[in-house]
């Protein structure tokens, strides 16, 4: 049997162009764009490839972006006073923070303080909080975890009941993609680096989110006949055939896996391209939210 291979690429196109219409009909209708705010600290060249995608996303999507960029040893204070200005400028929807934050900035004080209605990365503790507890909505789920979620239901792979394994239990990935599980009536294991027997675990799942970044580790004979396979997974391998010298695979060993899945998706082409088709989504409810 070979999987179903979802196409995260072709998924993350109809977000953005659903989010695009409706971002038209907003402005058409006399509203204000939504707007993004970006805040990076440092000169991490990864979170300044990220942050300047996001602000491209949101041109292209008809949105408005604002980017707010301070030096890699700019003060806890300065980065505070950055966000409460923003929390306070009518101009800006959404609020996001990228991380990781140079390392003597204390990152849970500066995303506790992002507004609840401009936390569109969905990490401040309030938003985390009410993802955690049952019957409480969340006002925005964090955009990786939400577009794992998204290309499963897209897919048609049913997650109430189903036995889920979450690889990774990380704050913005495996513990927030657990919690929607779970809200959604999935049985969720979440493993870590002090789990035993991984692959006899692994083999329990109907449905298993790959998030760990550690380059292919989970082969063909971890996965049950049939599983949705979802690889969160971004890891650089040396490829002398390219001509930047390396190509991008996930956490599955893609090869392997397809031949055993139901459904799988690629690396790259799967997960990647939602993350930010989701921010944009979170950014334009915001928008809906603060400008009804
Ligand atoms: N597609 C996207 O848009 C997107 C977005 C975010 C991240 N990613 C990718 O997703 C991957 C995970 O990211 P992250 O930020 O969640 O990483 P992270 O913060 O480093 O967390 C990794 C998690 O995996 C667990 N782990 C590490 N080695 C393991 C092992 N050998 N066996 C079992 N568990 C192990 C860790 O366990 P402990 O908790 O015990 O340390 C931790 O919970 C990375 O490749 C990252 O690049 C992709």
């Amino acid at each position: 049997m070979t999987a179903q291979i979802i196409d995260g690429k072709l998924i993350a196109q109809q977000v953005r162009a659903e989010v695009a219409a409706k971002v038209a009909e907003r402005t058409a209708a006399g509203k204000r764009k939504p707007t993004l705010a970006t805040v990076l600290v440092g000169d991490r060249p990864d979170s300044a490839a990220y942050v300047t995608s996001k602000g491209k996303a949101c041109q292209e999507l008809g949105m408005g972006s604002i980017s707010e960029h301070l030096p890699a040893d700019a003060a806890q204070e300065q980065v505070e006073t950055l966000v409460k200005k923003l929390n306070a400028d009518p101009e800006v929807n959404g609020i996001l923070v990228q991380l990781p934050m140079p390392a003597h900035i204390n990152e849970e004080r500066v995303l506790a303080l992002i507004d609840i209605e401009k936390d569109v990365d969905g990490f401040s503790p309030i938003n985390i909080g009410r993802l955690a507890q049952k019957g409480r909505e969340p006002t925005f789920v964090p955009c990786t975890p939400y577009g794992c979620i998204y290309l499963l239901e897209q897919a048609g792979v049913q997650i109430e009941g189903a036995n889920t394994v979450v690889l990774g239990r990380s704050n913005i990935v495996g513990m927030p993609a657990a919690l929607l599980l779970i809200g959604k009536n999935a049985t969720v294991t979440v493993c870590h680096s002090r789990t035993r027997d991984l692959p006899g675990i692994v083999r329990q799942a109907d449905i298993l989110i790959a998030a760990i970044g550690k380059t292919q580790m989970v082969r063909g004979d971890w996965v049950k006949p049939g599983a949705a396979v979802i690889d969160v997974g971004i890891n650089s391998v040396p490829d002398a055939t390219k001509k930047s010298g390396h190509r991008l695979v996930g956490d599955v060993h893609f090869d392997e896996a397809k031949e055993v899945a139901g459904f799988i998706t690629p690396v790259p082409g799967g997960v990647g391209p939602m993350t930010i088709a989701m921010l944009m989504k979170n950014t334009l409810h915001a928008a809906e939210i603060q400008d009804p």
